[in-house]
């Protein structure tokens, strides 16, 4: 029989383990600036209920249409998480969040999944970070938030990015302008794509997202909606602003800024960079006033972005970031003979209990491969033991970087390699 070989589902990547070291220490900073904010943690499942999703993001929606992975068991129908805001409004509302007091900000990291055409930036498991403030209908939220995304990204060091942004206004000055938007289009159907001829009368707002040539000298030309806000919306929207020049945020603004979910309200941004090609989007995100009470809550407005980690940290190999430093073992024993190998194998916890990194030989190697293990390790320290050096308490403790060696007995050995540890570097 032929051997099957086996690989990872298409668009679900593993991350490696050199590749770790760079997840964790962005994920760290996510948590070390989620702190500073005083943002709170909240993990959910990664399954949900699919109802929850069609109704969060929306039945129409290329996310609900095409791009979720669906399955059922017994008589439940579950997707895997396309996104976060609505499973984290589901549990806001199901754990009654709004009773402990105060609004609730709440981040995020972990992976969600869209059965897209994988390429460059796009996956189909992918990970996101993000936030939602849930109970503040102030445009301080809306600032604070944009405020948080951005510092992510300058504190790595991504600083060419655009920040883009809209309002959509409420239901009624939305309803009115898709209603203008079909009036202004709707003499050019013909010549409008396939897919902004389908989107004309259920959901005219998303030709303006359109990609496809034939539509654009349409969207050039389109009415605007900022001319149809209704009046606390045109205000929360210049308070949005004048937050971020306060913050020396640069901004556009896009009228045609339109988010690919339906539950948006006012508020719409997104923050693309020139440095990841055609899949430029880093992070988006915007108001959600009426999304907790369709799910079952009290109305409650809230704001929020994500963060696609996978493109974040593309920009950063274009240009040449790195997050994470090698890590140095502090110690390597090579052991020759048995005796030497238990003795090794005794020695490591209490060095690891002292705090130090200390790994062995765990395969019986030749003195010459187990130093050259040590050095494929990058280790700080190599301890030489054989079955002399144990009975006549002269260990050789080699420093790899200094290429220096010293003669130590055991108890001198742990000394040394903290006292070098605490000193200055
Ligand atoms: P989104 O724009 O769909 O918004 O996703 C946010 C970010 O996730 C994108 O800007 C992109 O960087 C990344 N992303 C999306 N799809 C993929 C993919 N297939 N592969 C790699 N990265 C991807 C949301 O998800 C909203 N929940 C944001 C939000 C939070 N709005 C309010 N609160």
């Amino acid at each position: 029989m032929a051997k099957s070989s086996y690989s990872n589902p298409l668009g679900m990547v593993d991350i490696l383990p050199d590749q770790t070291p760079t997840w964790r220490a962005l994920e760290q900073i996510i948590h070390e600036e989620a702190a500073k904010f005083n943002f709170q943690e909240i993990r959910t499942p990664i399954l949900e209920a699919t109802e929850l999703i069609k109704r969060g993001v929306g039945q129409l929606t290329d996310i609900v249409t095409k791009e979720i992975f669906a399955f059922q068991k017994g008589d439940t129908h579950y997707v895997l998480r396309p996104e976060l805001t609505a499973p984290v409004v589901r549990s806001f509302v199901q754990h009654h969040l709004d009773q402990r007091g105060g609004i609730q900000k709440l981040y995020y990291i972990g992976p969600m999944f869209r059965a897209e055409r994988p390429q460059k930036g796009r996956q189909r498991q992918f990970h996101q970070f993000g936030l939602e403030i849930i109970g503040s209908a102030n445009p301080v939220a809306d600032i604070e938030t944009v405020a948080f995304m951005i510092r992510i990204y300058q504190r790595i060091g991504i600083n060419n990015f655009t920040l883009k942004l809209n309002s959509i206004g409420g239901p009624e000055s939305r309803e009115r302008y898709k209603q203008v938007l079909r009036d202004y289009l709707e003499p050019h159907r013909s010549k409008l794509s396939e897919l902004s001829q389908q989107r004309l009368y259920k959901n005219p707002m998303r030709i303006l997202d359109s990609k496809e040539p034939e539509d654009q000298e349409f969207i050039d030309k389109a009415p605007i909606i900022h001319d149809y806000l209704d009046e606390d919306s045109a205000l929360h929207f210049e308070k949005v602003k004048r937050g971020l020049q306060l913050l020396d945020i640069p901004f556009e603004i896009d009228p045609y800024l339109v988010r690919g979910m339906d539950y948006y309200t006012r508020t719409a941004f997104e923050l693309s960079s020139p440095d990841l090609g055609s899949q430029d989007a880093l992070a988006g995100g915007g108001r959600y006033d009426l999304l907790v009470e369709e799910i079952g809550g009290k109305p409650t407005s809230s704001v929020g972005f994500a963060a696609g980690m996978e493109r974040l940290l593309i920009a950063c190999e274009e240009l040449n970031i790195s997050l994470a430093e090698k890590s140095i073992l502090d110690l390597y024993i090579v052991s020759l003979g048995e005796e030497a190998r238990n003795w090794a194998l005794s020695f490591l916890p209490e060095l690891r209990a002292h705090g130090l990194s200390a790994s062995m030989d765990y395969v019986g190697r030749s003195m010459k491969a187990q130093m050259k293990e040590a050095n494929r390790e990058l280790t700080h320290f190599t301890l030489i033991v054989g079955e002399n050096e144990l009975t006549n308490g002269t260990l050789i403790l080699r420093n790899m970087v200094k290429s220096e060696e010293v003669t130590l007995s055991a108890k001198e050995v742990l000394s040394a390699i903290l006292a070098h540890k605490k000193g200055p570097k």
